[in-house]
């Protein structure tokens, strides 16, 4: 089988734990990546005295296609999001945030939709500025948003193909065009006008998204496909990361046109990291994810089914989950399975 070249960036905390995990994994599965792994984040800021070397964004331009460890971000100060600039360098406009219920017995069974966030647009723009009033410097913040039609229709056309290409039968479009009503307005718009295209094939409803965040509690398997702005989209994926037992399970990807990057949803877990505690499944889906993007779909599923084994079956699971395993317990209870 003829390697796939794909960056891999092991990130920070927890992130070169559970990707050496995952690369004892992808062995098991007859290595069908060629790595590149490169530095990003703190870690780069250590080596390289940049969270973003060059060398790691010629990497993914060659590759198009990455796996990325978690990375820690300064929260206020510091240097910006290396996750946010990583997808606005690559134009990475999509995320995508399956949420589907991997252990049962929990409070929601069967959960089963996914979160189509858009990814560049919104008040993640971060057009931030403060005022100064008499002697503080920052005593107002300013900040800015903009959504244009076309990122709109592109996001929303990923949407609706992603759903007719799953089989999937609803796509929902969460908003607040009650008060946003330019900034979101034009989005709902843009949902209801490519909504037609889809007619016979897809349904269309929309949401506002207080209610929405209240229906995803109450009644959640109302949902299939959800799609919305920025913000909202950040917001609403921890939440559905929520009804299936949390941040360990959940994979993401962000996907443009020149490239794909692949993650698990949770960050760097400084509190848990270099104890052997972290759980590996996250950025394990989010791999099966990028198998099924590079057309290994077999090797997706093949994955797929041995992390169901260990979890539901053997019940092999890390403290997070309930259990007593360190993430190389999982690791070898998941390669046994595969
Ligand atoms: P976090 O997701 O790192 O941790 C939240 C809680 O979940 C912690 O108690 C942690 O121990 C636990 N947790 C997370 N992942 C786990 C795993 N795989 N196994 C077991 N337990 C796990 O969120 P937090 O603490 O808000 O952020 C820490 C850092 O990560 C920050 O610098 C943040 O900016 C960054 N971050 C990075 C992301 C990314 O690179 N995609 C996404 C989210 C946060």
């Amino acid at each position: 089988m003829t390697q796939i070249p794909a960056t891999l960036i092991p990130g920070d905390g927890i992130g070169p734990e559970i990707m050496q995990s995952v690369r004892a994994i992808f062995t098991a599965l007859g290595d069908p990546f060629a790595w590149d792994e490169q530095p990003a984040g703190m870690a780069a800021i250590t080596t390289h005295g940049d969270p973003l070397p060059p060398a790691t964004l010629d990497s993914i331009r060659r590759t198009r296609l990455a796996l990325k460890g978690p990375l820690t971000t300064p929260v206020g100060g510091g240097f910006k999001s290396v996750n946010v600039e990583l997808r606005k360098h690559f134009e990475l406009y999509a995320n995508l945030r399956p949420a589907v219920t991997l252990i049962p017995g929990q409070r929601y069974e069967n959960i089963d939709l996914v979160l189509v966030r858009e990814n560049l647009e919104g008040f993640y723009a971060a057009f931030e500025h403060y005022l100064p009033i008499e002697d503080d410097p920052k005593a107002v913040a300013f900040s800015g948003g903009f959504n244009t039609k076309a990122g709109c229709k592109r996001i929303l056309r990923f949407a609706f193909e992603y759903a007719v290409a799953h089989g999937r039968k609803k796509v929902t479009v969460v908003h607040k065009a009650n008060i946003l009503k330019a900034l979101t307005g034009i989005f709902l718009d843009a949902g209801r006008e490519m909504a037609h295209e889809y007619e016979g094939r897809v349904a269309m409803d929309d949401r506002i998204v207080d209610a929405c965040a209240m229906q995803l509690v109450l009644n959640p398997w109302q949902f299939d496909v959800i799609v919305t702005t920025n913000l909202f989209g950040d917001i609403l994926s921890d939440l559905i990361a929520g009804l299936i037992g949390g941040l360990g399970l959940a994979p993401g990807a962000n996907i443009g046109a020149h490239a794909a990057i692949f993650e698990a949803v949770h960050g760097s877990a400084p509190d848990i990291a270099n104890k052997g505690l972290a759980n590996p499944v996250a950025l394990l889906m989010a791999s099966a994810l990028m198998l099924d993007h590079a057309g290994l779909r077999r090797s997706g599923d093949r994955l797929r089914a041995a992390l169901h084994a260990t979890v539901v079956t053997d019940k092999v699971r890390t403290r997070d989950l309930g259990g007593e395993a360190t993430t190389s317990e999982m690791t070898t209870a998941i390669l046994a399975r595969l």
